[in-house]
C-alpha cells in the first residue's frame, strides 16, 4: 500500500491560511499540482498514492470518471482561499499515479478550471507525466490541444530484463516513439524519466539505456537511483533472497556515468536528479518546489505550500471525494514552518540546484564548515553561490547534513 503521512497540526476544515502566510501570497509565483491517484498495474517498487481499480474498489466517490470534478472542486477552493491577491498560475503539473489513463479531454478541464478560477501566464509550463503505454499519437495531439506543452514519460529502462524486474508493461522501444509522437504533435517540451541500480542492471545496461533515451532527443531527462520502500513488492522479494539489494557503490558508479554521458550529450544537471538541454529547458514547475515558491496540491495526498505553512490533503479518493462533497477542505494536517525551519529548508532544497545557494543564508557555524567541505571538493564558492561539484550531488544528501547546524 502507498507510504504513510507525516502527522502535523490540525487544518482548518475551511482551508483558510494564517495571516502571515495570507500576506506572502502575491509575493512568490504560483503553480498548481494536480495529482491523478489511478495506474493500470502497481509497479512494484512504487510506493506513490495511486490505486489499481481493484485497490479503488467500489466505494462511491472513489471513481475515475468522479475524479476530475472532485479536483475541480477543490481548484474552487484554492480559488477563495488565495483569494483577489494570488498571482496568475505559472506552472501546471499533472503527475501520478498515471494522468494519462484518464482521456485527454477530462485533464484539459483540469486545465480550462484553472484558467478559469486564477488566469493562466502566457507563457505558462502545462506539463503532464504519462506512461508511455497509456497513450497513442492521436491522444497526444489532443493533449496538445486541451493546453499541455510539456510531457514526461517514465521510461525508466530501455533493457527488457530492467522493465521486467520493475514490473514495467511497457515494450523497450515504446517510451522512444512516444517522444517522437509527443514531438510531432506540438510538444516543444519532453523529458523521460529513467532509474538506475535496479537489482540485476549492469552498467552495459545503464549505458544502453541512457544512450536509448538521449536517442529520442528529449530536452530533458530525470534519472534516479531505485529506491527500495518499506511496504512495496520490490522490498519483500529483496528481503526473501529473490533479489540482490541496490549497492551503494554501484548507484554510485551509475550517477557518474549518467552525468558523464548526458553531459557530453550536451545535457547540463540543472538538479542532482534532472539535466536539460538549456535554462529554458528546465522543469519550471519543479524549480518552484526547489525554491520554496507557492503552490497548492490538488487531489488525494497531495501536499502544499503557502508562504511556509505546508499541508497535505487525505490519502484514499473516497475519503477526498466526500470531503469536497461536504463543503470542507481535504487537508488532512498542516505544518506552520519557523523562519528557522524555513531557513534549513532553504539548504537542503536550494543546494541541490546547480545554481546553488547565497552563501549569506548559512548560518556563522555553517560557514565556518565550508572550507573543508572546498577542500574535499565537494563543493565551490562562485559569485557568494555556494555549488556542489559532481562528487557533491554524487552525495548530495550527507553533504547537506554535515554543513547544517
Ligand atoms: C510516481 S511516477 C509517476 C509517473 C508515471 N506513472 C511513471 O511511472 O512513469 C514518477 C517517477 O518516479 C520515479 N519513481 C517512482 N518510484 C520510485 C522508486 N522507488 N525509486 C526511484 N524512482 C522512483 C519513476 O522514475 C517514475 O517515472
Ligand atoms: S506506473 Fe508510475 S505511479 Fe503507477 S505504480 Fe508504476 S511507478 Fe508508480
Amino acid at each position: 500500500m502507498p507510504s504513510v503521512l507525516p502527522e502535523g497540526e490540525p487544518a482548518p476544515s475551511d482551508g483558510s491560511l494564517p495571516d502571515h502566510a495570507q500576506t506572502e501570497i502575491p509575493l512568490r509565483p504560483l503553480g498548481i499540482y494536480v495529482h491523478v491517484p489511478f495506474c493500470t498495474t502497481r509497479c512494484g517498487y512504487c510506493d506513490f498514492n495511486t490505486y489499481t481499480a481493484a485497490e479503488l474498489g467500489t466505494e462511491p466517490g472513489a471513481s475515475r470518471s468522479g475524479y476530475i470534478d472532485a479536483a475541480i472542486q477543490e481548484l474552487g477552493l484554492a480559488a477563495r482561499v488565495l483569494g483577489a491577491e494570488a498571482p496568475v498560475v505559472s506552472t501546471i503539473f499533472v503527475g501520478g499515479g498515471t494522468p494519462t489513463v484518464l482521456p485527454p479531454d477530462d485533464l484539459g478541464r483540469l486545465v480550462a478550471a484553472v484558467r478559469d478560477r486564477f488566469g493562466l501566464a502566457e507563457d505558462a509550463e502545462v506539463t503532464t507525466e504519462s506512461n508511455p503505454e497509456s497513450i497513442d499519437a492521436a491522444g497526444l495531439v489532443r493533449l496538445r490541444e486541451q493546453g499541455f506543452n510539456r510531457i514526461s514519460f517514465g521510461m525508466q529502462s530501455a533493457v527488457p530484463h530492467v522493465l521486467a524486474t520493475l514490473d514495467r508493461t511497457h515494450s523497450a522501444g515504446r517510451p522512444l516513439r512516444a517522444v517522437a509522437e509527443a514531438k510531432a504533435a506540438g510538444f516543444v517540451n519532453t523529458s523521460l524519466d529513467l532509474i538506475y541500480g535496479t537489482p540485476g542492471e549492469s552498467a552495459a545496461d545503464w549505458m544502453e539505456s541512457l544512450d536509448a533515451a538521449l536517442s529520442a532527443i528529449p530536452e530533458h531527462i530525470s534519472a534516479y537511483a531505485l529506491i527500495v520502500e518499506e511496504g512495496t513488492r520490490l522490498a519483500a522479494r529483496i528481503r526473501r533472497g529473490e533479489l540482490p539489494s541496490p549497492d551503494d557503490d554501484d548507484l554510485a558508479d551509475k550517477y557518474l556515468i549518467a552525468d558523464e554521458r548526458l553531459t557530453a550529450a550536451g545535457h547540463t544537471a540543472y538538479e542532482v536528479s534532472n539535466w536539460s538541454t538549456s535554462a529554458a529547458t528546465r522543469c519550471r514547475h519543479n524549480l518552484g518546489y526547489w525554491r520554496s515558491h507557492h503552490w497548492w496540491g490538488v487531489g488525494p495526498g497531495a501536499h502544499s505550500h503557502i508562504g511556509g505553512v505546508r499541508w497535505w490533503n487525505v490519502k484514499h479518493p473516497a475519503a477526498y471525494a466526500s470531503k469536497l462533497a461536504a463543503g470542507v477542505s481535504p487537508a488532512q494536517a498542516r505544518e506552520v514552518l519557523s523562519p528557522a525551519d524555513r531557513r534549513v529548508e532553504r539548504v537542503l532544497l536550494e543546494l541541490r540546484l546547480a545554481d546553488g545557494l547565497p552563501t549569506s543564508v548559512l548560518s556563522a557555524g555553517e560557514r565556518g564548515r565550508l572550507p573543508d567541505l572546498l577542500a574535499r571538493r565537494l563543493a565551490v564558492v562562485e559569485n557568494e553561490m555556494l555549488i556542489l561539484t559532481r562528487d557533491g550531488r554524487l552525495l548530495a544528501d550527507g553533504v547537506i547534513r554535515n554543513l547544517l547546524d
